[in-house]
């Protein structure tokens, strides 16, 4: 029996199909690896954290609060989640709030096509659930990767913001791209 509900949007990749799902309590060993393994984020480590906070979060409110969210990139596979996505509300002036989203795969399964399917998908659910008219998303200068993947989910690269963050020993610039609601996705 149908219920008439619309499912929410997957993508499929080499036999893999890409779909964002909420955190699940078996997926709390992930964000306790990324807490305190050195490097598994990536670019982006910036020492070790709390590695009970996830959990805390999670008994919450499931990690969906109304201005910070994470989902998981489920592709399927036997083993859970290939990483996870975030998304943040800000706002430059007034009534307008934007998102800002963020990424991190598991290392074994970066490179593969599902970085820029998980953040077009994540476009297309925030476009579809709520009114914003702007997704943000800021990576480094090094961070190839992340930059091929926003150009592929649609992104447009919009500057440099100097001395953005402090990482790794020092100040560095970010480059921020964004997705505007009238932006074809890519899906
Ligand atoms: C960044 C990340 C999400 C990208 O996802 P991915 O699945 O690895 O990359 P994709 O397959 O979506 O790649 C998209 C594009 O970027 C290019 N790309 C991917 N990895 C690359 C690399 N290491 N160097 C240069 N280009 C790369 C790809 O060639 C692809 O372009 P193409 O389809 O035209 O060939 C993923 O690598 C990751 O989780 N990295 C660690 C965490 C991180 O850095 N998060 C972002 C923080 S700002």
């Amino acid at each position: 029996m149908t219920t008439g509900m619309p499912a929410e949007p997957s993508a499929v990749v080499g036999g893999l199909t890409v779909r964002l799902r909420p955190v699940r309590e078996d997926d709390l060993e992930m964000f306790r690896r990324f807490a305190v393994e050195p490097g598994l984020v990536g670019l982006d480590w910036a020492g070790f954290r709390d590695a009970a906070a996830a959990a805390r979060r999670f008994a919450a409110d499931g990690w969906l609060g109304a201005d910070d969210s994470r989902l998981m990139v489920d592709v399927g596979a036997e083993g859970g989640a290939a990483g996870l996505v975030s998304y943040h509300s800000g706002g430059y002036a007034g009534l307008g709030k934007y998102w800002e989203i963020g990424i991190a795969l598991l290392p074994e399964w970066r490179g593969r096509g599902i970085g820029w399917r998980a953040q077009a998908l994540l476009c297309d659910y925030l476009f579809r659930h709520t009114p914003v008219q702007r997704i943000q998303a800021a990576t480094h200068a090094e961070n190839l990767a992340e930059q091929g993947s926003l150009k592929r989910a649609g992104f447009t690269f919009e500057g440099v913001i100097r001395a953005a963050e402090f990482r790794n020993g020092q100040w560095r610039d970010g480059h921020m791209f964004s997705r505007l609601r009238g932006d074809p996705s890519p899906l």
